[in-house]
């Protein structure tokens, strides 16, 4: 089967009723990146930064996954798909989608705040996480989450997998964040290119990509489907 790579951002998740960041009246209007979303703030103020992960994880544990997600997880029958995501939300993943790489984190585990490595993963529900609550290795437990300024550990292995695709679809993502905007470069000549937002895109001039505009639980079920027939 064709390899297939998705490479999506917050958009995908929007019709699922989680805001996206930049948007009007995104996230980072409402709340200063520089407060809630960097190691500098945990360390200022880290019940600030516990409280605006805590709120977003009640708002994924309560969202669904949209058509977008669901066409995806269906697409696997005709191709060998893959799923870099930029969210930190399992939508995907309940969506049926089998292979997801997370490149920002996921917001339903916690980590340890003082060393990497997966042994001090912690799967956090409702509860969200408070001060006092401690990894496995005894320091405060922090959400697992790559802050500004942090590095994304993932981007080797997200740039093997979009450079192995025959069709990248980009969707939902302003590609205003680095590395992971720099991951459509990494499409080998002659991979198939989409990008399926609901707004108009500043698409690289360097690259042929096809813009597919319009909201993805309804673009991008038709786009998977026409992708199927070829
Ligand atoms: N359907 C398709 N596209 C949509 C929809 C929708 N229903 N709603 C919004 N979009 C598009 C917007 O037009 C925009 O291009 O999704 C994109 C969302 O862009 P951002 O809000 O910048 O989100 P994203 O690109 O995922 O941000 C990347 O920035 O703040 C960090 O770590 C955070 O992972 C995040 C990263």
């Amino acid at each position: 089967m064709k390899k297939l790579v998705v490479l999506s951002g917050a958009g995908i998740s929007a019709e699922s009723g989680l805001g996206t960041f930049r948007d009007k009246g995104g996230l980072w209007d409402e709340y200063p990146v520089e407060e809630v979303a960097t190691y500098e703030a945990w360390l200022n103020n880290p019940s600030l930064v516990l409280d605006f992960y805590n709120k977003r994880r009640e708002a994924v544990l309560s969202a669904k996954p949209n058509n977008a997600h669901i066409a995806l997880a269906q697409i696997e029958k005709n191709f060998d798909v893959t799923i870099v995501t930029q969210n930190i939300d399992d939508l995907h993943e309940r969506a049926g989608s089998k292979d997801v790489l997370h490149l920002h984190g996921q917001i339903l585990l916690g980590k340890s705040s003082v060393q990497e490595g997966d042994s001090n993963f912690v799967n956090v529900g409702a509860e969200g996480i408070k001060l006092g609550d401690r990894a496995p290795d005894g320091s405060q437990l922090r959400p697992h989450v790559v802050w500004f300024g942090e590095p994304v550990p993932n981007i080797p292995r997200a740039e093997e997998i979009v450079a192995e695709a025959e069709i990248l679809i980009i969707i939902g993502t302003s590609l205003n964040v680095y590395p992971a905007a720099n991951l459509l470069y990494k499409a080998r000549r002659g991979a198939k290119i989409y990008l399926v937002d609901k707004n108009d895109v500043n698409a690289p001039k360097s690259i042929s990509v096809h813009h597919v505009k319009g909201e993805a639980s309804k673009t991008l079920p038709q786009l998977l489907s026409e992708i199927s027939k070829i």
